[in-house]
């Protein structure tokens, strides 16, 4: 079994390729194929791999290439994992953003409009060349924003591309874990888009344990995102968001407390993970301790760069790090073995949510199995979420569209239709400060 990884030379990979030497069934990937841009990225994460893979005997073989249609040519799976524009990027998306007095961040608001809109025209690229090198390929997209970008790759990649983000899953877990259920027997009952989905029920053998827990202040007060919403607002929604919904229901606090941060996010990501890259450029330094002392450095920092949005709350570092990799692996067996399994995934509507169209991506609960992922019916949203999902998926709808046409005027009406975006004349100025920092909008015209 072939898995090829672009974004190889990511500081994730590493996560990924540690789940692989885990994987001793059969079937398992043997290979892997990291393709990158950045030859020295790439070769820097190949050393960490070669270390991991120090004394693990089969321990899958890991090839590097620059070339992406050498890349994909004779893949079973692809993880796409890539990130245009890098951290650079990122935190221009963020500081844009906050400089107007609007949300800046990775997936959410302008910040994830403009990531979108320089990210589409790639993905897309990416998707055609895997119909064409690799039909019968598995895509799995981790590439944010997650949703919006399977939706761009599904119009050419059809089902064969699945989208993956470890928050509905972390959320399900914590969820289960206060309510003393086993995370793996109960049915959590999730849905929306990619980033902004509500739990609205937690059936343990048929049961719904959810409102036990909504009507418990002090079980409510004992996990992540009970502390960042507040008991009350839990009890009057009636259902768990997916903490991305914290930049929608506390958005002016949040605004106010990234713009009085030192640093955005990207910025310090940024930073820390060149610190990395830079010790990496000595041939002799060990790479996998570098790799793991920056990794650390990373998780400490994780609340006290979030602390005002995510209400101190001490984040499991399993539920922080153990997530995208055990989701990507656990969907890839399903897959490959044919090993039936629920996993919350983004992928075509089909007739899940009434309000959208077949071919809108969402997030829900699919049944995995050889055939791919099936969402499972699922109870209608309320009228204050369906509000919310509908307006995304049309702001989503218009990045598409900027990205096949180069129409800046469905660039200016995305930012301007945006829940978090509150008028015309910054959405048009959001634009025009976004096209100035980033090569990659130069398309839009
Ligand atoms: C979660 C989200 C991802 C996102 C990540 C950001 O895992 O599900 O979609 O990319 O957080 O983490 P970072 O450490 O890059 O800020
Ligand atoms: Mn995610």
């Amino acid at each position: 079994m072939r898995l090829t990884i672009l974004g190889g030379g990511g500081f994730r990979v590493p996560l990924v390729y540690g789940a692989l030497l885990g994987d001793r069934g059969e079937g398992r990937v043997t290979r892997v194929v990291l393709h990158d841009l950045d030859a020295a990225r790439l070769s820097a994460v190949g050393r960490v791999l070669a270390e991991q893979a120090a004394g693990v005997p089969d321990a899958p073989e890991v090839s590097v290439t620059t070339d992406l249609d050498e890349a994909l040519r004779g893949a079973d799976f692809v993880f796409s994992a890539i990130r245009v524009g890098g951290l650079e990027g990122r935190a221009e998306d963020e500081r844009v953003a906050l400089a107007e007095g609007v949300l800046g961040q990775e997936t959410v608001g302008a910040g994830g409009i403009a990531y979108g809109l320089r990210t589409v025209p790639v993905a897309v690229d990416i998707a055609r060349r895997v119909a064409r090198l690799a039909p019968d390929a598995w895509v799995i997209n981790f590439t944010n924003p997650a949703g919006l970008v399977t939706e761009a790759m599904s119009r050419h990649l059809g089902d064969r591309v699945i989208g993956i983000c470890d928050s509905p899953v972390g959320l399900g877990r914590r969820v289960a874990r206060v309510l003393g259920a086993d995370p793996d027997r109960a049915w959590i009952d999730y849905v929306g888009l990619n980033h902004l989905g509500w739990v609205r029920g937690l059936r343990v053998a048929g049961r719904d344990e959810l409102p036990r827990l909504l009507e418990d202040p002090a079980l409510l007060g004992s996990f992540e995102e009970g502390r960042l919403f507040g008991p009350d607002w839990l009890r009057s929604l009636g259902a768990i968001p997916n903490e991305y919904l914290h930049y929608y229901y506390f958005n002016r606090e949040t605004v106010r407390a990234y713009r009085e941060a030192d640093r955005t996010r990207g910025a310090f990501l940024r930073d820390q993970q060149a610190g990395f890259y830079d010790e990496m450029r000595d041939p002799g330094a060990p790479a996998l301790a570098a790799w793991d002392r920056t990794r650390a450095e990373r998780e400490a920092t994780y609340m006290a760069e979030n602390r005002e949005t995510a209400g101190a709350g001490e984040r499991e570092a399993d539920d922080l790090s153990g997530g995208y990799e055990k989701v990507a692996l656990a969907l890839m067996r399903a897959v490959a073995r044919n090993e039936r399994t629920t996993l919350i995934l983004n992928v075509r509507n089909r007739s899940t949510l009434s309000v959208l169209d077949p071919d809108a991506v969402i997030e829900v609960p699919c049944l995995v199995d050889a055939g791919g992922a099936h969402p499972v019916a699922v109870d209608p949203l309320p009228g204050h979420a369906t509000g919310l999902v509908c307006a995304v998926k049309a702001v989503e709808r218009e990045v598409l569209a900027a990205a096949d046409t180069g129409s800046r005027t469905a660039a200016v009406r995305a930012f301007a239709l945006h829940p978090l975006v509150d008028s015309v004349a910054v959405a048009r100025r959001l634009l025009d400060g976004y096209t100035a920092v980033h090569p990659g909008l130069a398309y839009l015209r």
